[in-house]
Formats: C-alpha cells, sequence, structure tokens
C-alpha cells in the first residue's frame, strides 16, 4: 500500500513550500549558517576549492552540485557542522576519497557535502604496534609514511581510494589471508554521532559502536575522524600479474577455484583475483590473474600454490615484481574521469563449472552493451575474488564484524562486474544489464544450491540491499545499534547517498 495520489501531490507542495521558505530564509541556508559556525571553511560553487572539492573518481559523482562543500579542521568542527545541519534538518553527505561509483555516493547533489581532505594524520605510535590515520587519507598518504618503517596496515590496495569508505565497509587487502579484512584490524575509532558528540568506539568502550562500524558503513552511525589501526612489519611484497587470451578462461577457473579453496588456506601469506575484461584496445577479451606473496620467498621464486599458472600457454605478459606498498598500489591505481558503476553477489566455490558459465552468460552481456553503445567507449570487467576459509576465520577476531559471515559460511568468491564507459545516455542501459546480469548469476547459483548471497557493501550498486544479505542477525543488530546512537533519525533522514540501515518511514 503507497500514498494515494492526490497525497503525494499535497506532500510534494508542502515540500516545494518548505524548501521555497529555506531559500528565502537566509538563516536557515545551510551554507550561510556552517559559514557562520566554520569561518572560512565554506566553499561556494564557482570557487577555486568547490572545483577542486568536487573532485570524484567517477564522473557520476562529479556531476553532483551541492549547494556548498564545507571543510572542517578538527573533530569540534565536525560536530559544530553536524549539530548545524541537523538543526536545520539540511541533507548532506561525507566524503572521504570519493570512490564510490555512483552518483550521490559520497556528495549531496543540491545538499551539503562534509570534505574530510583536512583530516591528514598519519602517526605511528613509539611501540610501532598502531598507526592513527586521519579520515580524509587515501592509502598512498598511509604506505609513503610506512614503507619507509618497515611496517603496514591491512587496508586498500590501490593508491587514491579513501581510508574511511574502504575500512567502514570491510576492506579487502594483500594481507587478509592471515589478519582478515581492513575493518577487523581497526583498534578504535573517533567518531562524532549524531549529538554532535565526539565517541570512542573500540572493544572496551561503547562496544556496540565499534561492532558496527566494523562493515556496517559510517551513514547510519556517525562521522568518523580518525581511526587507530594495527601496524605489524611488512617489508616489500612479491607481485605477479600474468594476462592470458580470454580463450583461456576455460583452463584457467579450474586452477584457480582449486587456488581459492586449498591453495589459498594451506598459504595464508597468498593472495589473489582474476579479471576477465573485454578491453575496447583490442576488441576483445583479456584474463588477468593476480598473485601476491606478503613476504618473498628465497630467490623470489614463485610460490608454490601459484605454479600451476605459469605453465598454462599462451601467455600475453607474465611480470613478477618484489615492490613497496605505495609503488604496488600505485600500479594498479583507476584513473578518475570515467563514468564508473559496480554491482556484487557472491557463490560458493565448490563448483568451476559454475565460473564457467558465469562466463559465458558475461559474454553475452558484454556484446549486448557493445551493440548498445554504438562504437563508444566501453570496458567491462568481470572479477572473482576468493573470501577463502582462512579470511572468514580470520574476520572473527575482535568478536566478529557486521558483516554477518560465520566460519560456516566459508569459502566463497565474489562476483563482481564493473564498467567504465563515457556517454551519459548509456547510463541507465548499463546500470539495467549490469543489475541483470548479477541476479542472472544468483538465479543460477540457487538453482544449483550454490548461493551465497553476500553482497560486498562497497562493490554494491546502488539499489542492492545490503544489509538484508548480511543476515538476519547481524541486520538487527546493526539497526538497534544505530537507533541507540541515533535515536531521531537524523541521520537516516539527512546523510544521503550510500547504505543505511532504516529505523524510521521518512517521507
Ligand atoms: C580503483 C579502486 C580500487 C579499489 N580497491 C579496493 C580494495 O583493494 N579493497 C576493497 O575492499 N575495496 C576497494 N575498492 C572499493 C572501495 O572500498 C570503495 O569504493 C570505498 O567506498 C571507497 O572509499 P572512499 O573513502 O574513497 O569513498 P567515499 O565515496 O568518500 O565514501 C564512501 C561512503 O563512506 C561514507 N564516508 C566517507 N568517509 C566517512 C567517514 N569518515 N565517516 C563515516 N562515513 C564516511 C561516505 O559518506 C560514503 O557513504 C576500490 C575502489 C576503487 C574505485
Ligand atoms: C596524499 O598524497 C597525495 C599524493 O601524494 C597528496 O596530493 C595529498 O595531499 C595527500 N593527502 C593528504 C591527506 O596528506
Ligand atoms: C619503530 O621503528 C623504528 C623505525 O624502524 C625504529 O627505529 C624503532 O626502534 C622502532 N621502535 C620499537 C619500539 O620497536
Ligand atoms: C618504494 O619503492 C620505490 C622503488 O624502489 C622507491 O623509489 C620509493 O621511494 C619507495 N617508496 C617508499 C614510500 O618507501
Ligand atoms: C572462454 O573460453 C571459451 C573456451 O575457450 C571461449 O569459447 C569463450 O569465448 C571464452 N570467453 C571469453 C569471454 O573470452
Amino acid at each position: 500500500m503507497g500514498p494515494s495520489p492526490s497525497k503525494l501531490a499535497l506532500k510534494a507542495i508542502a515540500a516545494a513550500c518548505l524548501a521555497s521558505a529555506a531559500a528565502a530564509d537566509p538563516d536557515r541556508d545551510p551554507c550561510r549558517a556552517l559559514a557562520r559556525a566554520l569561518p572560512g571553511e565554506v566553499h561556494l560553487p564557482d570557487s577555486a576549492a568547490y572545483r577542486a572539492e568536487n573532485m570524484y573518481w567517477s564522473n557520476r559523482q562529479a556531476e553532483a552540485r551541492p549547494r556548498c562543500f564545507v571543510t572542517p579542521r578538527g573533530t569540534m568542527e565536525v560536530s559544530r557542522a553536524l549539530k548545524t545541519l541537523t538543526e536545520l534538518r539540511a541533507p548532506f553527505s561525507v566524503k572521504s576519497g570519493g570512490h564510490t561509483a555512483f552518483e550521490g555516493g559520497s556528495g549531496a547533489d543540491k545538499g551539503v557535502t562534509i570534505d574530510l581532505v583536512n583530516f591528514r594524520e598519519v602517526t605511528v605510535w613509539s611501540d610501532n604496534k598502531t598507526v592513527t590515520v586521519g579520515a580524509g587519507n587515501r592509502w598512498i598518504n598511509v604506505s609513503r609514511a610506512l614503507d619507509p618503517l618497515g611496517l603496514a596496515v591491512v587496508g586498500g590496495r590501490a593508491a587514491d581510494v579513501g581510508v574511511s569508505g574502504l575500512i567502514l565497509g570491510g576492506g579487502i587487502s594483500y594481507f587478509s589471508g592471515t589478519r582478515g579484512w581492513a575493518c577487523d584490524n581497526v583498534r578504535s575509532f573517533r567518531v562524532v554521532v549524531s549529538s554532535g558528540d565526539a565517541v570512542t568506539a573500540s572493544p572496551t568502550e561503547n562496544q556496540d559502536l565499534y561492532w558496527a562500524l566494523r562493515g556496517g558503513g559510517g551513514s547510519s552511525f556517525g562521522i568518523v575522524v580518525s581511526f587507530d589501526l594495527e601496524a605489524f612489519p611488512q617489508a616489500d611484497l612479491w607481485t605477479n600479474s600474468i594476462i592470458f587470451p580470454g580463450a583461456s578462461n576455460k583452463t584457467l577457473i579450474p586452477l584457480f577455484t582449486h587456488l581459492s579453496n586449498r591453495g589459498l588456506v594451506e598459504n595464508p601469506q597468498a593472495h589473489a583475483y582474476f579479471v576477465l575484461s573485454y578491453q575496447p584496445g583490442i576488441s576483445g577479451f583479456a584474463v588477468l590473474t593476480s598473485f601476491f606473496q606478503s613476504t618473498p620467498l628465497p630467490n623470489h621464486a614463485v610460490p608454490s600454490v601459484f605454479q600451476p599458472f605459469q605453465s598454462v600457454p599462451g601467455a600475453v605478459s607474465n611480470v613478477a615484481q618484489v615492490v613497496n606498498i605505495s609503488t604496488q598500489s600505485m600500479a594498479i591505481d583507476q584513473p578518475s574521469g570515467s563514468r564508473q558503476t559496480w554491482w556484487d553477489t557472491s557463490v560458493s566455490m565448490a563448483s568451476p563449472k559454475l565460473f564457467e558459465d558465469i562466463v559465458s552468460m558475461y559474454e553475452d552481456y558484454v556484446h549486448k552493451l557493445l551493440e548498445a553503445a554504438k562504437g563508444s567507449k566501453l570496458t567491462t570487467f568481470l572479477v572473482f575474488q576468493p573470501i577463502s576459509q582462512n579470511v572468514v576465520d580470520a574476520m572473527q577476531k575482535n568478536g566478529g564484524n557486521a558483516l554477518g559471515l560465520k566460519p560456516s559460511d566459508g569459502p566463497l568468491m565474489i562476483v563482481q562486474i564493473s564498467v567504465q564507459w563515457s556517454d551519459k545516455n548509456l547510463d541507465s542501459v548499463v546500470e539495467g544489464s549490469s543489475q541483470s546480469l548479477i541476479e542472472d548469476v544468483e538465479t543460477l547459483s540457487k538453482a544449483r544450491g550454490l548461493f551465497r548471497g553476500f553482497i560486498y557493501m562497497n562493490y554494491a550498486g546502488k539499489s542492492q540491499d545490503v544489509f538484508g544479505r548480511y543476515g538476519r542477525e547481524s541486520y538487527d543488530r546493526l539497526k538497534k545499534t544505530a537507533f541507540r546512537w541515533d535515536p531521531n533519525g537524523l541521520l537516516e533522514d539527512l546523510w544521503k547517498g550510500y547504505f543505511q540501515v532504516r529505523n524510521f518511514e521518512h517521507d
């Protein structure tokens, strides 16, 4: 049952009146109010600062037009900004690295965007076991500070991605085989909650919030200003990228599922993913297998779990290197400047046949998309990322995270689709067909008893039911925690753009 059309019309008129009242009453204009509360930190359209802040990885985000950006310089200023916005009931969003693919993910069109760019701290504690990382950093800022000290954290794999979104949604890392995801390695969070108070969330303080922020995203709970991350000794990393023609997929898939089920468990220092990409440059498909070993073997030998791939014929290139995290993360970074989408689901990795069939479905999908694109540039990626049993087990530390994956749910494979394109007119066909492809993968895996259903938030399409897929227990606990820290539903109502648990009905 929805509201009747006449009620909808009345609501629309009421909303329009309120909006014009806010615009007409300068005291209720959020950007003016923020400029009084945070002098010098509000940036209006057409300023150089606004243009710099409105840079995002995906063009779909960069096209949003916030009324202003606000750039708080400290925790008190985040608190003041949040109080100002909630008092005025003004819609807002929060930006860290701005790497969400879809429009509005971390920018509020016609609202206010809080840009955390000034939260630049990277401080290594004197015992070398903890690093305090400000919420506005990119991973490159962290690795540039840690590489020279022979330290690392469980963080993102690509240089320019923001620390905040990646950690709050989960965070797949080169080091996950022994340590779990990025969120599992947070010692504590400093966070400004709905009331404007700054609180600490850790295993000993506000444990419910500590649990929720490890995979529950930020926007239901508060604005994190800094993370205390567990640091560990780490020298250069062994990396190996092999590119094969697309036709090799059939040979490679059984090797990759075997690696994911067995090899990664035997050798938890190993990390791997599999990409089948349609590349307009070669008008065809290519497979990229990426392999990592956190402590290189003597003479930089290929770890035995990756050996089978070395002898698959037809490799177009095969590059092995030992490099620091900074160099590696820059090598796999993806430049901004395209329209982007991501969608994902997860399946059992017991059956190589399932992945062969997913590849066929992907091939049809690509051909249909190319037909619709009529020659305009479009690049697609089908990505398999294993969550091997050792990773699921490592996620149980610190009382477990919010993702809802129990040891008995593992192992599982994330199946992810991502597309880069340039023509805005293709948005709806790209979104619609990517959604359908992921739905088809779910239907097929269900029919074979191989469905897992966990959706990784940070690779999800805008309309995917991320929290629903965390399972009832985790979902209910997230809702309860959100209700405790945001009892009036202010964040739920006003913080726009990303995945939120819902406690209230909103207009
Ligand atoms: C090239 C590339 C490589 C990637 N590599 C990896 C990878 O190796 N592993 C992996 O797991 N994922 C990876 N991802 C996915 C990545 O985790 C997500 O895109 C993530 O959301 C990016 O974080 P961000 O801070 O840049 O995003 P933003 O778009 O800035 O933020 C994402 C969400 O978090 C909210 N938010 C931001 N800052 C805060 C804060 N301080 N407090 C509360 N909420 C906040 C925003 O409001 C928004 O809702 C990659 C993405 C790209 C584009
Ligand atoms: C992070 O590093 C980039 C690239 O070196 C630099 O431009 C940026 O200012 C740094 N950001 C912070 C928050 O230190
Ligand atoms: C921390 O690392 C630095 C740089 O390697 C080193 O000089 C220092 O002795 C280390 N401190 C401890 C307590 O291990
Ligand atoms: C990483 O390695 C490269 C190449 O050896 C080197 O130039 C660079 O300074 C190193 N980076 C850091 C942050 O240590
Ligand atoms: C996968 O491999 C099969 C067998 O070689 C081939 O027919 C198919 O075209 C390949 N798919 C892609 C997308 O390259």
